[in-house]
């Protein structure tokens, strides 16, 4: 694929009522994740989990493309189809998870960088062989006031990191989706998390201009402006919604085809109701949806955890449910 075709790509990824399913997790992450419902963590059953999600009847319905771990774009349904042909033929797009996750950022306790860029570019040239339309990477900040964090060092060498990766990506003709995730945790306000997430937006901007990365064909994966776990604060979800609007607005270009969001350990039906109130805002400069990791797939995996023989359809019929949800509230209307 050539460069001119990634605006078609960025936009087919947040077309109106559809999102991304994230279901990227490494086999670690994947681990912590079936712990939770007592399945062992096997290549086999997180085969048969991915394939569970991916072959949801109707999904394409509400859902743009999958981001995939590198083990998962490889795999097969138990029939033999590769999983990026069950992809295409729904009209969901193969993603890729690049990134190879955090690595603590020296001089800085507690802050981190995220590593994955040696090697970057042989990786991308095999992965759109492999069928990837476009590709993610998640840099990670936490908010701590008190020890002074993020700090500037922090905010830059993240922002140059995802330039890189996001100017790497489109030269293997593969749309970015470059992820800053201001983490949730902490006792943090409101008010603390939208100058970070402000400045966070505005660093990565304009590493992704000196380094040029072709907005057109990049899509912003995003946190929403929201207070800490631990804040005894905790805001209205129009609250969240006009901080979290008000706050992309100063600071992601209009040029940008689309926004979605992470969920971040939200709850399913907070995550939703905070897309659907931001959809209500008229004007938007961007369309704004969702690209939930947990969101769209806690539910179901504890149905499906319960029997992963027999439960697969009852499993299905929830990530349907929350793909269906979450694809109104892309456009306001999810009562
Ligand atoms: P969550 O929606 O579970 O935060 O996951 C989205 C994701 O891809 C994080 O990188």
């Amino acid at each position: 694929m050539s460069i001119d075709q990634l605006p078609e790509i960025a936009q087919a990824m947040v077309a109106r009522g559809k999102g991304i399913i994230a279901i990227d997790e490494s086999n670690a992450t994947i681990k912590k994740r079936f712990d939770t419902v007592g399945v062992e963590n096997t290549e086999e059953n997180r085969r048969a989990y991915r394939e569970m999600l991916l072959t949801t009847p109707g999904l394409g319905e509400h859902i743009s493309g999958a981001i995939l771990y590198d083990e998962t774009l490889r795999q097969k349904t138990k029939d033999g189809v590769p999983f990026t042909q069950v992809m295409m033929d729904n009209g969901i797009l193969p993603g890729i998870k690049v990134d190879k996750g955090t690595t603590p950022l020296a001089g800085f306790p507690g802050e981190v960088v995220t590593d994955g860029l040696d090697g970057l570019r042989e990786r991308l040239n095999e992965y759109a062989g492999l069928g990837a339309k476009f590709a993610k990477w998640r840099a990670v900040i936490n908010i701590n006031i008190e020890d002074g964090m993020p700090s500037d060092t922090c905010i830059e060498a993240n922002a140059h990191a995802l330039a890189r990766y996001a100017a790497l990506c489109q030269e293997a003709g593969i749309v970015p989706m470059v992820e800053p995730e201001v983490i949730m945790d902490g006792e943090h306000d409101i008010d603390d998390c939208f100058v970070v997430t402000e400045k966070v937006l505005r660093a990565l901007f304009n590493a992704l201009y000196q380094h040029n990365v072709m907005l057109e064909g990049t899509i912003l994966k995003a946190s929403m402006v929201i207070p800490g776990k631990d804040c005894p604060d905790q805001a209205s979800v129009e609250d969240v919604a006009d901080y979290t609007v008000q706050c992309l607005k100063s600071a992601v270009p209009a040029a940008l085809p689309g926004i979605v969001f992470l969920s971040g350990g939200q709850s399913d039906e907070d995550a939703t109701a905070h897309l659907n109130e931001m959809n209500k805002v008229e004007n938007l400069p961007w369309p704004l949806s969702f690209s939930y990791g947990r969101a769209m797939q806690s539910a179901a995996l504890k149905i499906w955890g319960q029997d992963i023989v027999n439960n697969v359809g009852k499993a299905q019929e929830t990530v349907h449910a929350r793909a269906r949800d979450n694809g109104l509230a892309a456009m306001g209307e999810c009562k």
